[in-house]
């Protein structure tokens, strides 16, 4: 299992590349279902979730060609024929996004079967308002055996408001729509860039869709969907990982090629707390500015609220400001697990329930920690490159699910990370025994 080791205290300085987002990457994949042609998608990131999505895309019978080398980042993806409906659990179980395949499924086939996602390192993560909005189109959803069935001889357009917001549960109850007959009025709909993205992308294809990115979306359903072209929108988390990465090492990143627009939230924290950051076209600056940084409390919420999927690293920047920050998850139950292994690296976060207290700065000593989720652990790289010492970060397989080539683009701006296979090796008689 590969490891990151990093020795904490350079000032990362320089210019960072941002890739395409994976949250607007995996919906776009899934959407290619909706129809027999080809669908091609570039600045896809080359990350494990994507492996994963093409992979579960494949045994559905998609025909997947996906560039290699520098076209690494496009992929072409061709569901002529869909020869199995179904979502299996040991492909479900490793990414729980795999729900994303329900409603396409279901509005070109009339029927699909998924494994239930179970929970996850941040809650339970339930998908209930994603069948909700199903059953409002008219499908039968039954579960048995830790699979969902849902079932329409043909979608009916209708009105439904999700009784709380919802990323992919906007993403998947809109691909159905598309093709349900009628108009469906979507209310409450999660606003996030990525689901704006998916639904430019639909339109390529043909659907008529008004109001995404807005809380209301209405969708005029067709008869059938065509090819399109299309690029994804850049990964505004790993835009602000890095610029948060920048700031917690006094350091002056520069990141390129990412839509600042979508990072105003994390911004007027930054400068809240004292940082300078500069923006012009696609690129943003992050620069500590004089002194500590400060205090700053943070709340997340949906967008255009302040990401959840950043809270974890800026929780790790508010570990080295001046004073006591009050972050707030308002969005998932469990988010908070990063905050014990900071705490060991030096950290003072107290947790109460949804609020995590930070006091700072304290002084981060490098040690053996573990990744538990994906933003988690962005959190403990982050904190490493501020620690005095070295750190070792194992399960770095989270890291692998949304961050591409996350060691090299740091050792480009100066940090001293470097990644290793186990480091120690399995005693003799152990590896005997395997062979035996
Ligand atoms: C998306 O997850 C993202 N994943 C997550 O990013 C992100 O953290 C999350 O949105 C919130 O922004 C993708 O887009 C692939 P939700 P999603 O449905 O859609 C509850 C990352 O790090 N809920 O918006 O699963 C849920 O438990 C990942 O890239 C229900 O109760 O999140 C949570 O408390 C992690 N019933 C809240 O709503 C449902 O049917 C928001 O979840 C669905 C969700």
């Amino acid at each position: 299992m590969d490891k990151l080791v990093i020795r904490g205290g350079a000032a990362l300085r320089g210019t960072v590349r941002i890739g395409g987002a994976k949250n607007a990457a995996l919906p776009a994949m899934a959407a290619c279902l909706l129809t027999a042609d080809a669908v091609a998608l570039d600045n896809i990131p080359d990350v494990r979730d994507i492996q994963t999505t093409r992979r579960l895309l494949e045994t559905m019978g998609v025909e997947t060609d996906a560039g290699a080398g520098r076209a690494r980042h496009r992929v072409s993806l061709r569901a002529a024929e869909i020869t199995h409906a179904e979502a299996p659990y040991d492909l479900v179980k490793t990414m729980r996004a795999s729900t994303l395949v329900l409603g396409p499924l279901l509005a070109r086939t009339g029927r699909a079967r998924v494994s239930l996602p179970g929970g996850c390192a941040i809650g339970a993560r339930p998908i209930d308002l994603h069948l909700k909005g199903l059953e409002a189109l008219g499908a039968t959803i039954t579960q048995e055996h830790g699979y969902v069935l849902a079932q329409a001889e043909r979608l009916r357009g209708a009105r439904y408001a999700f009784e709380r917001i919802s990323v992919t549960g906007t993403e998947d109850v809109l691909m159905a729509a598309t093709l349900a007959e009628g108009e469906t009025r979507l209310e409450n709909c999660a606003q996030e860039p990525e689901v704006e993205d998916l639904a430019a992308l639909l339109g390529k294809m043909g659907a008529r869709i008004a109001g995404a990115g807005t809380p209301t979306i209405t969708v005029q359903g067709v008869a059938r969907l065509h090819g399109a072209e299309h690029r994804i929108i850049p990964d505004r988390i790993e835009a602000g990982t890095f610029l948060l990465a920048g700031l917690i090492t006094g350091g002056d990143l520069t990141i390129t090629h990412c839509q600042p627009a979508h990072l105003k939230a994390l911004f007027e924290r930054l400068r809240q707390a004292g940082a300078e950051v500069r923006v012009a076209g696609d690129t943003a600056r992050a620069v500590a500015g004089g002194g500590r940084l400060r205090a700053t409390a943070m709340t997340t919420a949906e967008y255009p609220g302040f990401a959840t999927d950043l809270q974890a690293q800026y929780m790790a920047l508010m570990t080295q400001a001046q004073g006591d920050a009050e972050i707030t998850e308002t969005i998932f139950e469990n988010r908070f697990m990063h905050a014990l292994e900071l705490n060991r690296m030096g950290a003072q976060i107290r947790i109460e329930g949804r609020r995590a207290l930070v006091h700072g700065p304290s002084a981060l000593s490098g040690a053996a920690v573990l990744a538990s989720d994906l933003r988690a652990s962005a959190s403990l790289v982050l904190a490493a490159l501020a620690a005095d010492g070295e750190t070792i970060i194992d399960r770095i397989y989270h890291l692998d699910r949304g961050y591409e080539r996350l060691e090299e683009k740091l050792r480009a701006v100066g940090a001293a990370v470097r990644r290793v296979g186990n480091l120690i090796p399995a005693p003799k008689h152990h590896a005997a025994a395997a062979q035996g």
